[in-house]
């Protein structure tokens, strides 16, 4: 504390606005600046954090600029986005949510933290938390699906495996919960647009695994680039004061997105730098990522009297508070070993396979798959069989697109006895098919089961790739229809950020898998499922719509005053699409077959902070090994606010043997039942519940008991 009170002390007007700027490494040598020295501008302590920078040499070089040439020294903060990975490439986040298993989300988090600062990074704009229930937006692939408690889970297991047990250590990573603001909401599923929603979504919703986030330690937390109904994130002083500090007690650094500042001027909120500048400081924005807005719009706000040196001072000492945290000042170089970065890659690699396996999930299968152990001759066809840049998927790090196992590569390792064929047939999106198709179809002839690779290219999911038709692009249908005609059995394969909406594909093909981006043991892990040396245990941490026009679509919808009812045609529902998803939240087929029975709730009547246990038996009925998950989902059947039909509570995960059955016992905490009563504060309202227990947010396939809470 002295430390940083003698700095800012120290510091010129400058100097501290350089500590609240944050600019792209590559921004003086690619970007529109060419003519700004970087190196200068680090000298001068008008830079006080980097972005997209790595490697033990580069991050040690550029920090010895910074603690070596500045006049006071301050180390540089070094970020990097590490989504799913940094070297090694895990799952696309929403695949890895797939796992229902936050054990493995820290570890995955825990690996990249050490493979990243090792590579000399200290703060990473990770977990993405957004919560969405739209498929049309492409950031979609990068956060946990649709569910908020899964969210929260999951926000929770990735501060802990970024952050570790000491944000100080070498191996550690400060987290940033991002973006707060209901990004996933846009309107439209349109990357970048407006978010209208309640208040009651915004709290119910969407920002329960920022809270989780920051009750879990997070160093810092980004506001979304859009607005929530007129204020943009960056400028909203009542979620980043109001909420996010005086309510939740964060203490941590608050970084824009990039130029997300500057951008208020573009909303139509600020007339200037200098008035997008005071918003965004006064709002709680501390560090300016790339707008340039503080370095150029400060000044002129404080001659203004927009802004004071009280809050530059605020937001400089949350910014050198992280540095401290970070250990920096003790020692600027403790990341960035380059032997760090080696050490551990093989156990990395197998933790990335493993998990990569365990986010498949089995849409379909009419008994195709596994594969028959005696197949001699298989077509893996295809865009998505040899493209090993889009296995990796978006946000893929410091990922090496070349090491990445295709999947092509990883059936010809699981099945060395058996001849893979590969051919492309068409593009990913576009491109010279002539005789493509022709020479893909003849493989398929002369195959005994065709492995059909379709889906979406890497950069097609993400950022800025919102699709209108989240279906197969380019020419893929096409080639799928002649692929299905040939009549050999098909297995296919979807690589994806998102639910695709292929329903005649899913109607069509012998089996379905959801392989999303796999990481860089994707092939590996495709070849582990579709063999059989790992039964699927993935389940969809989504609602996988039928139709676009369903979107937004998820689980846990409030009753109506008419629900569903196909026989009467004044019910919730569409005239020419079914109401339901194609695939549920939870949804995931196995080789196995498990049940669930006797569900027992104890006690059954209960009362404030009392813990009800729900046990339900689970049985594998079926001839293999196998993983099931077992999710708890809740309904208030009349409260004082109409509460959705399912609400997800908890879960369970268990591995049995063929035969093997075991009870599991799940705690729900009678306090978990409150909602946000009409003045949004919780409240545990006592009366009737339904407890439901089941493989997925499917009422055929949930078993039901009562629980009555009473009063105190
Ligand atoms: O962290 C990201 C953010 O999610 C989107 N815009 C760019 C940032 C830095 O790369």
């Amino acid at each position: 504390m002295k430390r940083i009170e003698a700095l800012l002390a120290a510091m010129t007007l400058e100097e501290k606005i350089g500590q609240l700027t944050m600019v792209s490494f590559g921004w003086s040598e690619t970007g529109p600046n060419k003519s700004v020295d970087i190196r200068a501008e680090i000298r001068a302590g008008r830079i006080g954090s980097l972005l997209n920078i790595w490697g033990a040499d580069e991050t040690r070089a550029i920090q010895r600029l910074a603690v070596e040439e500045t006049r006071l020294g301050v180390p540089l903060l070094l970020a990097f986005d590490v989504l799913h990975g940094h070297r090694t490439i895990f799952p696309i986040p929403l695949a890895e949510a797939a796992l229902f298993d936050p054990a493995a989300w820290e570890r995955t988090a825990r690996e990249a933290a050490l493979e990243a600062a090792a590579d000399g990074i200290a703060l990473t704009f990770a977990p993405m938390l957004d919560v969405s229930r739209d498929p049309r937006w492409g950031r979609i692939a990068e956060g946990p699906g649709e569910d908020p408690v899964l969210a929260a889970l999951f926000a929770e297991a990735k501060v802990r495996g970024f952050q570790g047990g000491d944000l100080a250590s070498a191996g550690s990573l400060a987290a940033t919960a991002k973006h707060i603001g209901a990004y996933g909401a846009v309107t439209a599923g349109r990357d970048y647009a407006s978010v209208d929603i309640s208040d009651r979504a915004l709290h119910e919703v969407y920002l329960p695994p920022f809270r989780a986030a920051v009750a879990a330690g997070a160093a810092a937390v980004m506001p979304a680039f859009s607005d929530l109904a007129g204020t943009p994130a960056s400028a909203n002083a009542t979620l980043l004061r109001g909420l996010l500090r005086e309510r939740w007690g964060f203490e941590g650094v608050v970084v824009s997105d990039h130029g997300a500042v500057a951008e208020l001027v573009v909303h139509g909120v600020a007339a200037d730098l200098a008035e997008a500048a005071a918003l965004a400081l006064a709002a709680g924005v501390d560090i300016d990522m790339m707008g340039m807005a503080y370095a150029q719009g400060l000044v002129p706000a404080l001659e203004r009297g927009r802004v004071d040196m009280g809050a530059i001072d605020a937001a400089v000492r949350r910014v050198l508070q992280l540095k401290e945290s970070l250990g920096l000042f003790d020692d600027p170089y403790r990341r960035g070993s380059a032997a760090g970065a080696a050490a551990g890659a093989a156990s990395r690699g197998a933790l990335a396979r493993d998990v990569a396996r365990r986010s498949i999930v089995l849409l379909t299968n009419n008994g195709v798959l596994p594969l028959a152990r005696d197949l001699r001759r298989i077509a893996v066809v295809g865009p998505l069989a040899m493209a090993a840049a889009d296995m990796l998927g978006p946000w893929a790090g410091a990922g090496d697109p070349a090491r990445a196992v295709t999947m092509v590569a990883g059936l010809r390792a699981a099945l060395p006895q058996c001849e893979v064929v590969f051919a492309a047939g068409v593009e990913v999106d576009s491109g010279e098919t002539r005789g493509m198709i022709e020479e893909a179809l003849a493989a398929c002839r002369a195959a005994e089961v065709v492995v059909l690779c379709l889906g979406e290219g890497a950069q097609m999911s993400g950022e800025a790739a919102s699709r209108a038709q989240p279906d197969l692009p380019g020419r893929q249908r096409q080639f799928a229809e002649a692929v299905l005609a040939v009549g050999r059995p098909v297995v296919a394969l979807l690589s994806s950020g998102r639910p695709l909406m292929v329903p005649w594909l899913i109607a069509r093909a012998d089996a379905v898998l959801a392989t999303w981006f796999l990481g860089s043991e994707a092939g590996h892990a495709v070849a582990d499922v579709l063999t059989g040396r790992w039964n699927p245990s993935g389940r969809l941490p989504l609602s996988w719509p039928v139709d676009t026009g369903q979107i937004p679509i998820f689980y846990g919808q409030r009753r109506t005053g008419r629900p569903a009812d196909p026989a009467e045609r004044y019910s919730s529902k569409y005239i020419d699409a079914p109401a339901a998803p194609l695939f549920p939240f939870g949804h995931g087929l196995s080789y196995t077959r498990f049940t669930l029975s006797d569900l027992q709730v104890a006690p059954a009547v209960a009362g404030p902070h009392d813990r009800v246990t729900v046990a339900v038996t689970v049985a594998n009925e079926g001839p293999v090994d196998g993983e099931e998950t077992v999710l708890l989902f809740v309904h208030d059947l009349v409260a004082s606010v109409a509460r959705p039909v399912l609400e997800l509570k908890g879960m369970a995960k268990v591995r049995l043997a063929p035969g093997e059955r075991q009870v599991l016992h799940l705690i729900l905490p009678v306090d978990d039942l409150a909602f946000l009563d009409l003045d949004l504060k919780p409240r545990l309202e006592p009366g009737a519940f339904k407890v439901y227990v089941g493989p997925a947010a499917d009422p055929e396939r949930l078993l039901e008991a009562s629980l009555s809470v009473v009063g105190d």
